[in-house]
């Protein structure tokens, strides 16, 4: 009997292996690659002890383990209240008691962020997005179907607000204002462009959207807010700029990039409870919690001081390997090949500006040729929700350690000189 085709629903469908899957196979049929292109942490400097640590405090207390048992699922309220504690000394919220209330924990903040997307998208709905924007966040709109809308930004990637009330004008004509559900910002040492925004960017949006009548939920992703490599963004987030007042708050962050990406513990806290218990109901439907013990190991961590102590060895080891690769692309002569990029002052990722006759996409002759000199990066052109150029490039200097940084760069500096 022949089989029949599976009938899959409409998201089953538009599901597309994820670019980051592709560029993971180059790795396995590629050994010997070197890879700019991961998202990862770096192994050398994962927080071994103190996991050890907080483990063996668990295993020795003389209670119920109820650590191993399932929690809740808005989170565990010790690690709620820690964290919130952590963000409110970062804030001046108008309702404190409401951020504290509202705080919850999810796995990893790509599941708070997918929570948000489908609790308030249908397909064919509108999300605005930075310029350039986190790629998986954009891959995942495709997959239900949503369109993005990038942000308008000036020559110097700083938020245009009178190219944005334009655009939202626009939308307005043709009839699709309706159709724009939220607005999705990653503010502090963004992935991919290692930009923060500051205060009055970000209120500038409030108030355009204010403007034309668009009070949409606000999703400010801080993933890396901590990862600072010498001082802290100071901007605070939209939970705490009175421009934002009237707007639906959604703030997410992340234990995963500055403690333990494998422990997958985000965390968020959103200013509307009916929007809250929208993606809580959905979370119940995905998982009904995070993993408990997960939560349980970060809630002895934090209440112990080794967050911090955490912090305090990962940001200047990071810095260092920012810089190995950044002069290792500067030997290589990429500035005087026409190629530009800022000095990051946080995060985990350099974004290059080639000249822009060179194509970098995935499928381009550049790309296959950094692939054959043995180094992988993210092609750029994925980080944009539209009108995207060919010419932008991510580089991660998590995961490779300082000698591996040098090599990669040179690798990838020796095709650009053959491409210049
Ligand atoms: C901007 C941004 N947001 C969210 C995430 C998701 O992180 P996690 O699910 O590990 O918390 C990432 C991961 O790379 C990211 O770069």
């Amino acid at each position: 009997m022949t089989k029949a085709p599976i009938a899959y629903s409409a998201l089953g469908r538009r599901a597309q292996p994820p670019t980051i899957a592709r560029l993971m196979s180059l790795m396995l049929e590629n050994p010997g690659l070197l890879s700019l292109a991961a998202g990862f942490t770096d192994n050398r400097t994962l927080p071994v002890a103190a996991v050890r640590r907080a483990g063996e405090s668990l295993a020795a207390r003389p209670t119920e383990p109820e650590y191993l048992q399932y929690g809740t699922n808005q989170g565990r309220p010790g690690l709620r209240s820690l964290l919130a504690g952590r963000l409110l000394a970062q804030e001046t919220p108008s309702n404190i008691e409401n951020v504290r209330k509202n705080f919850f924990i999810t796995n990893g903040s790509q599941q708070a962020l997918y929570l948000a997307m489908q609790v308030l998208c249908d397909p064919g709905d509108i999300v605005l997005v930075d310029r350039p924007s986190y790629f998986v966040f954009l891959e995942m709109l495709v997959g239900l179907g949503v369109r993005a809308v990038s942000l308008p930004v000036d020559s110097a990637g700083r938020i245009d607000a009178g190219a944005l009330r334009a655009l939202l004008e626009g939308l307005r004509e043709r009839d699709e204002l309706k159709r724009l559900k939220a607005v999705y910002v990653v503010s502090y040492f963004s992935n991919p462009s290692a930009r923060s925004l500051d205060e009055v960017e970000k209120s500038a949006v409030a108030e355009a959207l204010a403007g034309a009548g668009a009070v949409v939920p606000v999703v400010e992703d801080a993933a890396y807010r901590d990862l600072f490599f010498e001082t802290p963004h100071l901007a605070r987030s939209v939970l705490s700029l009175p421009a934002w007042d009237a707007f639906p708050k959604l703030y997410l962050s992340t234990l995963t990039k500055p403690f333990a990406t494998g422990l997958k513990i985000g965390y968020g806290t959103c200013s509307d409870p009916g929007l809250l218990a929208k993606m809580l109901h959905v979370k119940g439907h995905h998982d009904f919690g995070t993993a408990n013990y997960n939560q349980a190991l970060l809630e002895e961590v934090i209440a112990g001081g080794g967050m911090d102590a955490q912090l305090e060895i990962i940001r200047p080891a990071y810095r260092r390997k920012m810089l190995v690769l950044h002069e290792a692309l500067i030997t290589a002569g990429l500035p005087g090949l026409g190629w530009s990029w800022v000095v990051p002052a946080g995060g985990l990722y350099l974004w290059l500006e080639a000249p822009a006759t060179l194509d970098t996409g995935l499928e381009s002759a550049f790309c296959r040729a950094c692939v054959e000199a043995g180094v992988l990066y993210v092609p750029g052109d994925l980080c944009f929700g539209d009108d995207a150029p060919k010419n932008r490039i991510r580089l991660s200097f998590g995961v490779l350690g300082e000698a591996d940084l040098a090599e990669a760069g040179r690798r990838f500096g020796a095709v650009a000189g053959r491409f210049g």
